[in-house]
């Protein structure tokens, strides 16, 4: 029986790695700063090849590139141009500050922790300025290393079950996550910020995909192995999480791609690299439960994978409704095209940055509006189909949201509605729910996304874990984007599980909570 159809595993890992006001209180861990891991994965034997630092302006507007993206049989492929503007504004250093123990290296995406376990390769054919080859992005020196020369794309459509978005893709992006580089402040819970961390990645890449004019597809179902071994990576310490399918070539198929003559024929020919990398830290703390959380949420063949893509769609009304509003319900009230601000992706994303506390002044309600209504159009995934669909249910806690009485809601994605749950004053709640945080407590709004992990798990196995925790940091990326376009702040925050599942109980129960953003307007703090 292959693991994954054994979702003990990741109802055992979600429940071993709740946040409760005890656990929290009892846990020992503290911050050894002295083991601090490093912030980038460093091939030292490579030399990185620069690619080019300008940020082209596409005078996309945030608000439309985080809603679209472009059909996925449009024809078009990346120039290294295009490469080094989607790596450099989803995982490019943005800002830089000194602290007392060093310097944090800001990225173009929200991270838990600054702590950036997500790394990038690309998987390419010849394309203009890059020749074919699998390269490891490397942030520090904004170049790509190339760990391999060659066409290697047919080993992607291969892991793939044959995907057609990789299949006709001139470029895959492979996202892996590094257990250690995240675990070292967050320990066990790190897997689900693999989901979170990659996934505000994933909205800003797709976000400038669509600005670029590029299809882009994110891929979920691979066999593991395949993936981890074409990168050469440790797979006791990094693993392939997401791969992004970028532009499309109908000349490529699963089929007719065929290696080129300095690719092997097949996977027992994809040698080991034996690339040495400079050590994250003096030493590494293991944390199994992660790895079998991993282990058991893996595809092993292609036709698993293949089987697994192919299985019944959750039903809309299962996947995104809640039962149809039972009380009174506020309609969203979007600006339209002409009225929403039109500052640009790059513009955006440059800017962003997590408020560090809020003001506890109003935004309107046209502004909420405009952020749920544009983040939640729909993620191109192999997970999510029909596009549109979503696994997340968005929850809100409103403290000020002028045209909103401040109240507890829930958002049907569906009718475009706000149903109000319970009316009030929840700031302290709140606060108490982010885990104790006055960010939580400070914020216009605090946007809670919950699932309902037994269908999750029952039609994608624990690999549902996965997608759930990637779709959250998806739109939850998207939402912070949303938020700075209108010039508002926004952060991630983590929170107490179970208390919030109570809080907006009953209508939550038997949900699991799976992300919180927090909107408002932020303090600017003096430097
Ligand atoms: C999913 C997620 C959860 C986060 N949780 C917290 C949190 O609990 N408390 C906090 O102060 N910041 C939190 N943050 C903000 C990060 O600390 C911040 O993204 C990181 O320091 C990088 O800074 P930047 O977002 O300004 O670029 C979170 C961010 C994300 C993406």
């Amino acid at each position: 029986m292959p693991n994954n159809v054994n979702t003990e595993v990741a109802w055992n890992y979600h429940q071993a790695t709740t946040h409760s006001y005890t656990s929290v209180r009892t846990n020992p861990h503290f911050l050894d700063f002295s083991n601090q891991p490093l912030p980038f994965k460093i091939y030292p034997a490579l030399e990185p090849s620069r690619m080019p630092t300008e940020v082209r302006q596409t005078e996309i507007a945030a608000l439309s590139a985080i809603a679209a993206s472009i059909p996925a049989a449009s024809k078009a492929a990346p120039n290294l141009e295009a490469i080094a503007q989607l790596l450099y504004l989803s995982a490019g250093i943005t800002r830089q500050r000194k602290y007392s123990g060093g310097e944090i290296y800001f990225r173009a995406a929200a991270c838990t922790g600054a702590l950036y376990e997500v790394e990038l390769y690309l998987v390419c054919g010849d394309l203009d300025d890059l020749q074919a080859g699998l390269y490891h992005f490397a942030p520090a020196e904004f170049g790509l290393r190339r760990l391999r020369a060659g066409d290697y794309r047919h080993v992607l459509v291969e892991a793939s079950g044959g995907e057609p978005a990789i299949a006709h893709a001139p470029l895959t992006i492979v996202c892996t996550c590094t257990y250690w580089r995240n675990a070292w402040k967050y320990q066990a819970r790190t897997y689900r910020h693999f989901g979170w961390d990659n996934g505000t990645l994933l909205a800003n890449l797709l976000a400038v995909a669509t600005a670029l004019g590029l299809p882009a597809s994110i891929v979920c179902g691979f066999v593991d192995a395949t993936v981890n071994r074409l990168l050469d990576i440790d797979i006791q310490r990094e693993v392939a999480f997401s791969l992004v399918a970028l532009g499309h070539d109908s000349g490529l198929s699963a089929h007719t791609a065929p290696p080129s003559q300095t690719a092997p024929r097949g996977l027992a020919d994809i040698s080991p690299l034996g690339l040495e990398t400079v050590p994250l830290s003096r030493d590494e703390i293991d944390y199994p439960l992660m790895r079998e959380m991993h282990a058991a949420s893996s595809l092993d063949s292609a036709e698993e994978v293949a089987a697994w893509r192919a299985g019944t769609p959750l039903g809309r009304t299962e996947m995104t409704d809640s039962p149809p509003p039972a009380a009174p319900v506020v309609r969203l009230q979007p600006l339209s095209d002409a009225e929403m601000p039109r500052d640009p992706i790059e513009q955006v994303i440059l800017r962003r940055g997590s408020s560090r506390q809020f003001a506890r002044s109003p935004i309107s309600l046209p502004q909420l509006s405009t952020m749920l209504d544009r983040a939640n159009r729909g993620v191109p995934a192999d997970f999510l189909n029909p596009l549109g669909s979503q696994l997340n249910h968005l929850y809100l806690v409103v403290h000020a949201v002028e045209g909103l009485d401040p109240g507890a809601y829930v958002f049907h994605r569906d009718r475009g509605v706000l149903e109000c749950l319970k009316q009030g004053d929840f700031r302290d709640q709140a606060g108490y729910l982010g885990l104790e945080q006055p960010l939580a407590a400070d914020a216009g709004v605090d946007i809670f996304f919950l699932a309902d992990l037994r269908p999750i798990l029952q039609r994608f196995g624990n690999r549902g874990y996965r997608a759930v925790q990637l779709e959250a940091g998806i739109l939850g990326g998207k939402i912070y984007l949303a938020a700075y376009a209108q010039r508002l702040g926004a952060t991630g925050l983590t929170f107490y599980d179970d208390d919030v599942i109570r809080f907006f109980s009953p209508h939550a129960e038997g949900k699991s909570a799976i992300f919180l953003v927090a909107v408002g307007h932020s303090v600017k703090r003096l430097a």
